[in-house]
């Protein structure tokens, strides 16, 4: 009798896999652009504590996937990374890390060389390796993005610094995390009246050169005070309400993560930053990436918000 339950549960296992989402390794390579800043731009991670996914076995990509989401393996990165994948997507991503090379099978992308039988992988690499945002902080001019950025500074400052609490400063932000803000407020996917006509009329070249040019001045440190209570909710979330701690992809200081386009909030007033976090937890604020603040905003009360807010204007 056990015999026959477990063969009609392992047979119905694997009707499950057979039914399970059809992985696009090429929607993959598109929805893993965040993952790129810890398991590196190819899957090939550049520390220590972030495993290398390149080459890894499909179906296990999507088991652990699962299983962070699932909060059957438990982990403070990975599980607001996997928190809105949907099972479409968590086959995207397997199909497309499964299918990148495994660390020292080939030379990296940049030495791609035509005449090597891998040709047509190394090809592939190189495309991974350009289209990642980590690319695209060298991609504007910055000369162009100074004359463009003429009708920016009446509120975002001369050099990017802000004055006025309500209007954020962006200079020392990424160039990459600048670009996907102009681009978000163009498409609506921001909604700001005040940034939705300044954007109008830019074209991708333009929000290219004004994030080059932006990312490359000085921020001004932050003037807030610091916070007690903001400060252990940034360094350790808050397990009981399975709060991420925001150190984990903003950084000890605040200064975010360029190439995963994750900004920073050093520098920034404690209005704006309260704004945003308010924003991204009723929703109106709906622009980031599988919702990865959404997720994190919607635990957080109004004492919690204000704390945080009050901690990270006063970084330095
Ligand atoms: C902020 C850093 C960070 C980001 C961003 C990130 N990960 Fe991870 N990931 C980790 C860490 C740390 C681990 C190891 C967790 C542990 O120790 O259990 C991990 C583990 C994994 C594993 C399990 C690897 C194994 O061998 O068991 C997979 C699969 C994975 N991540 C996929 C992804 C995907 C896909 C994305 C993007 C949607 C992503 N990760 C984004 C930090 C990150
Ligand atoms: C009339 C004032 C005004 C002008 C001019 C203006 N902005 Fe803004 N900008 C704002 C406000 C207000 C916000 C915050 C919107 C919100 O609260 O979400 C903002 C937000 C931004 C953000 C997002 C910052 C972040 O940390 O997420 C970027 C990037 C930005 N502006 C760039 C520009 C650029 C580039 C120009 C010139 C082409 C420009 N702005 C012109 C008022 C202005
Ligand atoms: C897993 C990564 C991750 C964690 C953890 C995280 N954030 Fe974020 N945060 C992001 C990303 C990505 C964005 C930008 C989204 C976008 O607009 O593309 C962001 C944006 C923000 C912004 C808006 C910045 C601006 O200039 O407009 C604030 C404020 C913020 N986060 C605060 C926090 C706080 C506070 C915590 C901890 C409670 C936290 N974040 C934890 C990834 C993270």
């Amino acid at each position: 009798m056990k015999k026959i339950i477990f063969s009609l549960i392992l047979a119905f296992g694997l009707m499950n896999a057979a039914q399970a989402a059809q992985g696009d390794a090429a929607a993959g390579k598109t929805k893993a652009a965040a993952c790129g800043a810890c398991h590196g731009p190819a899957g090939i991670s550049a520390m220590g504590i972030y495993p290398n996914i390149a080459g890894q076995k499909d179906a296990y990509i999507i088991k652990q996937l699962k299983d962070f989401k699932s909060g059957a393996r438990t982990d403070m990165m990975m599980a607001p990374m996997a928190a809105n994948l949907s099972e479409q997507d968590m086959a995207d991503l397997a199909a497309y890390y499964s299918s990148l090379p495994m660390a020292g099978e080939e030379a990296p992308a940049e030495s791609a060389s035509t005449d090597a039988p891998t040709a047509t992988a190394s090809a592939g690499t190189a495309d991974v390796v350009t289209s990642s945002p980590a690319a695209a902080i060298y991609n504007g001019d910055i000369k162009a993005g100074q004359s463009k950025s003429a009708m920016c500074v009446a509120c975002h400052g001369v050099d990017g610094n802000s004055a006025v609490p309500m209007y954020p400063s962006i200079a020392g932000q990424s160039a990459s995390y600048i670009a996907k803000q102009l681009a978000d407020f163009k498409s609506g996917l921001r909604v700001d009246p005040v940034m939705a006509g300044m954007v109008a009329g830019l074209s991708e070249e333009d929000m290219n050169d004004l994030g080059a040019y932006f990312a490359v001045q000085s921020a001004t440190p932050g003037s807030g005070e610091t916070n007690a209570e903001g400060h252990k909710l940034y360094f350790g979330g808050d397990a009981a309400k399975g709060v991420t701690a925001c150190i984990a992809c903003h950084g000890v200081k605040g200064k975010g993560m360029k190439q995963a386009a994750f900004p920073a909030v050093a520098a920034q007033s404690k209005d704006y930053l309260k704004k945003q976090l308010a924003s991204f937890r009723d929703g109106s604020r709906a622009n980031d990436n599988n919702g990865i603040m959404r997720n994190i905003a919607i635990k957080l009360s109004d004492a919690q918000i204000d704390a945080l807010a009050e901690y990270m204007s006063g970084l330095k």
